[in-house]
């Protein structure tokens, strides 16, 4: 039940105003005993030529007020008691009928929508920025697609460019074929640094890699089949990460599949006259846009990021006519993005425009141990499997007696990554800590995880409940503003949506959490005589259980029943 809709609607009886001008005026006021909804009326002073204050007691005096409790007037103010007992049924029922599917809809209207994220390089470590990528794309994949929207997720693999020339020189080189069997990413790491440190000393390095990755762009098949493998073995440890965190991918077009395509791409920018030379390469001239120009081709005719980029957005276009087309990436390529599209602009391409940037924030350590890794970057297994490790012993210091531990420190410490990833605004900096994010108090993966399976044991030791529920006893503020949060998981979601912001629901089933903890340290399930009222919080618990569960769902997290 939309009641700011109600509430609208019952109020445009009497004025001359369009419904979503009403809307807008609405308030929720800050105080319970001023009602549910406000409006405020100096607004109509003005046309009607009145005092606010008389036009709220007049409104008052006229309104229907059926679905209400009361309708009062407060000074300028109209304020509106929603009808609880209503409310909280309609709310309970609708969520128990709905079960996972409450709070989802078809406004999205089956629009396509890609959602580019993760795209990690090939041979190099997935690191904790990949998460973060990998995360949001995730989340807002779920987001979109429950709300309607028909998504298709890339993962733009950066699979090509000339440091695949000198990893085959390096592996030619150096390679130890037995670690590269053992930890591929760990040995191709290892040989390209070692290029680097050696091409230092000895420059024709750089040309012999030059020169095979030459190679490989013309098909030569010893390049190819070098290549391939590398792609290979790093994928295979890729989808060791995505099989954890439950995440997939419709295409796997990385920026080798664009290889055959870009040629189109540079003659239709050379047509359509915006491709300039500049010292050798092929450039469009953006000075007028305050950026640099936007490098298309370099000086020996070699392709570059941005050349896959723009023929990747085309293809998108082409293939899954897309309505909008989302690059979860780093905000530090934010430059990078804006001279992409807005070269498909200069291009003639209307839907430039439908093509969106989403950055995120840089990932820091408060715990010194993990911020000084080799090669500074912090291994993202290392990362997933100490949270686990470390939830294990929480648990067993809580509970050693439950039954798949394992199992339940996986997903409660996995979800205390991705949670800790998505519980701020995305483009704020984050700084993981482990006593923080595990804790089962504050606002964190653990804390909800603990509420479900806290609220789920009280299920189980009070049983189903029967149908003899009576709504209209579920009276108490903590229980009102539980059964209010409850309902407002759909305008959290589509706000998330307009932001593009998954936060925005990770917050939403922490305001869940706090709420059904309040209701349960203030009121009892169990030992109640009056059955109806039993009854009752029994279908609000499981109302609450199915809101967290959809919730944590939307965010990438599995919830647990016990732990
Ligand atoms: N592979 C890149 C990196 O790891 C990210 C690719 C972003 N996507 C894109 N369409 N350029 O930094």
């Amino acid at each position: 039940m939309d009641y700011k809709k109600l509430v609208a609607e019952r109020i445009k009886e009497h004025l001359e105003l369009d419904i979503e001008t009403i809307e807008k005026l609405i308030e929720i006021p800050p105080r319970p005993d001023m009602g549910d909804y406000a409006f405020p009326c100096f607004q109509l002073a003005k046309s009607l030529r009145k005092a606010p204050v008389m036009i709220a007691s007049e409104l008052k005096e006229q309104i229907n007020n059926e679905g209400f409790e009361k309708i009062d007037s407060l000074g300028p103010y109209l304020n509106f008691f929603v009808d609880k007992g209503t409310f909280v049924k309609n709310t309970i029922e609708k969520i128990l009928a709905e079960k996972e599917s409450f709070g989802s809809s078809t406004i999205g209207n089956g629009k396509n929508v890609v959602v580019e994220y993760s795209s990690p390089n090939i041979a190099k470590p997935f690191h904790v920025g990949h998460l973060f990528t990998t995360a949001i794309g995730h989340s807002l994949y779920r987001i979109l697609s429950f709300e309607g929207y028909n998504c298709t997720r890339i993962n733009h693999l950066g699979d090509w460019g000339t440091q695949f020339g000198k990893l085959i020189s390096a592996y030619k080189r150096w390679v130890d074929e037995e670690a590269l069997e053992k930890d591929a990413i760990a040995e191709l790491l290892r040989i390209y640094v070692k290029f680097h440190d050696e091409a230092e000393k000895n420059p024709e390095l750089e040309d012999e890699g030059r020169m095979y990755f030459k190679k490989l762009e013309d098909g030569d098949s010893e390049a190819v089949e070098l290549w391939k493998r590398f792609r290979e073995l790093s994928l295979k440890e890729f989808n060791n990460i995505y099989d954890l965190l439950g995440v997939d991918f419709d295409s796997w077009a990385g920026e080798s599949f664009y290889n055959d395509k870009m040629d189109a791409v540079v003659k239709e920018l050379e047509d359509k006259g915006i491709l300039t030379e500049s010292n050798g390469a092929k450039v469009v001239m953006l000075d007028e846009y305050n950026m640099p120009p936007c490098i298309v081709l370099k000086s020996d005719g070699a392709s570059i990021y941005a050349t896959r980029d723009l023929t990747a957005a085309k293809y998108r276009k082409d293939t899954y006519d897309f309505s909008k087309c989302i690059y979860v990436v780093g905000k530090d390529q934010a430059l990078h993005f804006n001279q992409v599209f807005k070269v498909l602009e200069l291009a003639g391409h209307e839907w430039a425009k439908e093509c969106v940037h989403i950055p995120f924030g840089i990932v820091k350590f408060a715990d010194k141990k993990l911020s000084t890794r080799k090669g500074d970057v912090v291994l993202l297994e290392e990362l997933l499997s100490e949270a686990v490790a470390k939830t294990l012993e929480i648990i067993n210091e809580k509970n050693p007696e439950l039954e798949n531990k394992e199992e339940v420190a996986k997903k409660v410490g996995i979800g205390a990554i991705v949670f800790t990833y998505l519980k701020n605004s995305r483009e704020r900096d984050i700084v993981f800590d482990w006593k923080e994010m595990l804790s089962f108090e504050g606002e964190t993966g653990p804390y909800v995880q603990y509420t479900y399976a806290r609220a789920k044991s009280i299920l189980r030791k009070v049983g189903e409940g029967s149908s003899e529920s009576d709504f209209s006893k579920l009276s108490s503020r903590e229980e009102f503003e539980l059964v209010k949060t409850l309902e407002s998981f759909q305008k959290s979601i589509l706000f998330a949506i307009e932001k593009l912001e998954p936060s925005v629901v990770t917050r939403y089933v922490v305001d869940v959490a706090k709420a059904f903890n309040k209701f349960y340290n203030a009121h009892t399930v169990a030992n109640l005589e009056d059955e109806a009222l039993k009854n009752a919080r029994i279908k609000l618990v499981q109302a609450t259980c199915q809101v967290i569960k959809n919730g944590l769902y939307l965010i990438g997290i599995e919830a647990v029943e016990k732990m």
